[in-house]
């Protein structure tokens, strides 16, 4: 079966990586410059309207780059008419999550797929069950990435019987009739997985693994019907897909001989480096990597492009926390959209940089706005 090559990587890889990220799963840490280098909480689903992100730049035969995070754009890319796509991410770990994503695709029907890792908050244990989560991996044991997830998968199951051991028991009755209230089990495991502290459930690491950005359904071109899915499955079969760990300061030697992408996507990565580095990651290492005509975008959550444009000329800018939920403004480094911003602004020196808006993604918590915002860059 086709799946997705990777140089970076070998099994004894995968094997040490899933005992790192079980390890590590507990650590909250705040996000630095080093917090994504094998960060042990992996992107599940994408947390930007890919669809909206995707379909403009992306037609038949288009040869794609994109940072992998949950292998989202990946799969909008194929659904969309890409023949080849290589993701890169400073993250070997979301090497896992892009190869889970594509084997499922292969093996689970519409249904199964959006019971597994769409409806997260359902009332059952269906979303990362076990029983879809084996079909989804079944056939990839030669797979690199297979000994991280056949573990990953053991052990969460292991924790989920016991999320289904404490819905039996007398604290959980007491609890629930101190409260008048019965929780829906698929709730639980997402408030174990979501929650610093649940002293029930002190070893339950697999369970905290993702970060699950809720997947809204009209987010993804490729989840819209069960034809639109299909379509995917199909092309997938016959796609070159490739997977490189890698900064995006130091891409550029990677892909040597591989100057001709159509189209490159950089995700939210500006949010997180500092402006002067994006910039020039842009110029020395993304831009070269351009076929002729090709562009290069990126995605800023939640600013619209007048808020944009106003903001980057007001020196005393500062930002609005108000904009923000708190939970997301404690996550995201307090300068990111600064730093998107100043981007921005610097690219337009070289390059014609044109901005977009979008319908916004939506799905995380705070977050009101209705547009995003798609900045696409060519070279002038
Ligand atoms: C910035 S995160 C946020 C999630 C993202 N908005 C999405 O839709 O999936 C996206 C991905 O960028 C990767 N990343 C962050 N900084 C990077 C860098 N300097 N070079 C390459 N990848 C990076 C992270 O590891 C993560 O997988």
């Amino acid at each position: 079966m086709s799946s997705i090559k990777t140089t970076s990587l070998n099994k004894k890889d995968a094997k040490r990586d899933i005992d790192y990220c079980l390890k590590n799963a507990r650590t909250k840490k705040c996000m630095d410059e080093d917090y994504f280098t094998r960060n042990p909480h992996i992107y599940l689903n994408t947390s930007e309207n890919v669809k909206e992100a995707v379909q403009s730049s992306v037609g038949e035969g288009s040869k794609v780059l994109t940072v992998a995070s949950s292998g989202d754009y990946c799969l909008e890319s194929i659904f969309r008419g890409a023949d080849e796509v290589v993701n890169f991410d400073i993250n070997q770990h979301q090497y896992y999550m892009t190869c889970l994503k594509y084997w499922a695709v292969l093996n689970l029907s519409y249904d199964e797929y959006c019971s597994c890792f769409r409806n997260f908050r359902r009332d059952d244990l269906l979303f990362m069950s076990d029983g879809l989560l084996r079909k989804a991996v079944s056939g990839f044991e030669r797979e690199i990435a297979y000994p991280f997830w056949d573990r990953l998968i053991q052990e969460r199951k292991r924790e989920q019987d016991k999320v289904m051991e404490f819905l039996q028991s007398p604290s959980y009755k007491i609890l629930t009739g101190y409260l008048g209230m019965h929780y829906p089990v698929g709730l639980i495991d997402y408030a174990i997985n979501a929650l610093d502290e649940y002293p029930e459930f002190r070893g339950g690491n697999a369970l905290r693994i993702f970060e699950s950005p809720e997947a809204k359904e009209d987010t993804y071109g490729y989840l819209m019907t069960e034809e639109n899915f299909n379509t995917l499955k199909e092309r997938l079969r016959k796609a070159k897909v490739s997977f490189q760990t890698s900064d995006i300061r130091r891409i550029k030697n990677r892909l040597y001989g591989e100057e001709d992408f159509n189209a490159i996507f950089l995700s939210n990565i500006p949010f997180y480096i500092p402006s002067k580095d994006f910039v020039s990651a842009v110029d020395d290492q993304i831009a070269p990597l351009l076929a002729p005509g090709g562009e290069i975008s990126y995605y800023c959550q939640n600013m619209s492009a007048d808020w944009m444009i106003a903001r980057q000329q007001d020196p005393n800018y500062h930002v609005p926390i108000t904009n923000f939920g708190r939970d997301y403004m404690m996550a995201l480094n307090q300068e990111g959209v600064e730093r998107c911003i100043a981007s921005y602004a610097k690219l337009t020196e070289n390059y014609d940089v044109e901005l977009e808006e979008i319908p916004a993604y939506g799905g995380t918590p705070g977050i009101l706005a209705p547009t995003d915002v798609k900045v696409l860059v060519r070279r002038k």
